[in-house]
């Protein structure tokens, strides 16, 4: 290891694979990098295995680390969301001088980092709270990174940050989103998009392997073929070598060897109640996070499965007027449909967000900094971009003409695809919840006029009328009449 006697430009405190990946990225790109962890085998453990990849500066203590920082001093935590999180800010906010910088990297919830940041300031910390997505893949080759916190922070962090970010057509995937929680707060959304992204991933699969009864290697090939056109992306590439691989031990396809339980960190549960908290239906999302719960309620799914509740039919391909191969191309077309349903939802809730804590997020950011790096990344993201590009303030994304147009010409195949797995009896809650969204956006009449009438009748919560102003209210109890109040 070429040890440095000269101070680090940045380091990294908890060097877990994500925190040594990152702090490797940052010395392989010219860096000078200090690296603690409460630990010190872990920092060890570093320096030993990749300490020729760059110039570290290791420490045992976390006042040897701040020492061996070059001012204004600028340490990025990667622990544990929470309990753990705060205890490395305190350690780092007595160590550091005032106008020093602690980035926050971790997944942590945008409105602790809206608190720590108000906390920091008041002792004239710059706190910075940071999305960095790609996993530890990305961490070590170029993440896609969301940081929030002070303007002025990004004004020295900026430089450094591009030099370890994902770049895609000369653009580093990192950009300032926005103060506060900002960075934490779309890092979540983005999460919430990829929990949406997989889930409905996962019904396209079930609907190739028991609505059209091909082998997890033939559906890999699918995959394959299907990442090369509109849903061109990281997930679906992952998905064809999930798909493709056989379990080592059984020679079974891996899949099938998999506990159909999914596990969730916290973020796309966080997303949901941001949702529900704005009053943004992201229904693809908090459905995929629901789905997820579901997955793993052992005993109520056992129950149900000793409970021979009927199943579905196999798919009629003549009813539906379709061959096998046309219905796999409809399963293609209506992932793709609710891909751009989930996308958009995601970008209406940071808008959401936005407005409410006065971030101004930029969405054309967004949408270039996620075409690399990051889990969501995809190519249609640069049309996302071109779209916001035309109209910064698109009332939805779906209402850029370039995807109404898109959704217009999928609308068949997806429905057929609903209908399908309705008679499968196969779950598709995010392909129908995305659906149904559309339908429930474009629709000129909602039930909600049944939904006011029935309000009315049992709590008196009054109603608007459509041919006239005002708020009315009808005397069930007596002789019906209507009654203006306002
Ligand atoms: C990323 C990922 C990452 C995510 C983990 C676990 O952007 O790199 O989103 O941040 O937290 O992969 O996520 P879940 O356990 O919630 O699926």
């Amino acid at each position: 290891m070429s040890e440095s006697t000269d101070q680090a430009h940045i380091g990294v405190v908890g060097l877990a694979v994500m925190g040594s990946n990152l702090a490797r990225n940052f010395a392989r790109n010219g860096n000078t990098v200090a690296v603690y962890n409460r630990s010190p085998e872990r920092t060890r453990a570093l320096i030993q295995d990749h300490g020729e990849e760059g110039n570290f500066i290791p420490s045992e203590s976390i006042e040897d680390f701040v020492a061996s920082l070059e001012r204004p001093r600028k340490a990025i935590i990667m622990v544990q969301a929470g309990a753990a999180t705060d205890a490395v800010i305190e350690q780092l906010a007595d160590a550091m001088d005032d106008g020093d910088i602690i980035i926050d990297g971790g997944n942590a919830l945008y409105t602790d980092t809206i608190r720590r940041e108000k906390e920091m300031a008041q002792r004239n910390r710059h706190f910075v709270g940071a999305g960095i997505s790609g996993g530890e893949e990305g961490a070590l080759n170029g993440p896609s990174i969301m940081p929030g916190g002070p303007a002025e922070s990004w004004k020295t962090l900026g430089p450094i940050l591009e030099s370890i970010a994902a770049v895609v057509d000369g653009v580093p995937c990192v950009t300032h989103i926005g103060p506060d929680g900002a960075g934490h707060f779309v890092k979540m959304v983005h999460n919430g998009i990829e929990y949406a992204d997989m889930q409905v991933i996962g019904e396209a699969y079930q609907l190739l392997r028991y609505g059209a009864g091909m082998e997890p290697a033939e559906i890999a090939a699918v995959f394959q073929e299907w990442n090369s056109g509109d849903l061109d992306s990281y997930l679906i590439e992952i998905t064809a070598e999930v798909l493709g691989t056989t379990d080592p031990d059984t020679g079974k396809p891996l899949v099938d060897v998999i506990l159909d339980a999914a596990g969730q960190k916290g973020t796309g549960r966080w997303t949901a109640i941001s949702g529900l908290d704005f009053g943004i239906p992201i229904t693809a999302i908090a459905e995929a996070v629901f789905a997820r719960a579901l997955s793993s309620s052992a005993d109520q799914r056992s129950a149900a499965q000793e409970g021979d509740l009927p199943a579905g039919t196999a798919v009629d391909f003549e009813a539906l007027g379709i061959s096998r191969e046309e219905f796999i191309e409809d399963v293609r077309r209506a992932l793709y449909a609710s891909k751009l349903i989930a996308y958009s939802q995601g970008f209406d809730l940071i808008k959401a967000g936005s407005d409410e804590h006065n971030w101004n997020v930029d969405p054309r950011d967004l949408a270039t900094i996620w075409r690399g790096g990051c889990i969501i990344r995809a190519k249609f993201l640069d049309r996302i971009r071109e779209a916001y590009d035309t109209n910064p303030q698109l009332p939805a994304l779906i209402l850029d003409p370039y995807f109404k147009h898109e959704l217009a010409d999928l609308i068949d195949p997806w429905r057929r695809v609903v209908i399908a797995a309705t008679q499968l009896g196969l779950p598709a809650p995010v392909f129908a919840s995305s659906l149904s969204y559309y339908d429930s956006l474009r629709a000129s009449r909602l039930p909600a006029a049944l939904v006011q009438g029935q309000r009315d009748f049992f709590g008196a919560h009054t109603f608007k009328r459509v041919d006239k102003e005002g708020t009315y209210h009808i005397e069930w109890s007596a002789d019906r009449s209507i009654t203006k109040m306002d």
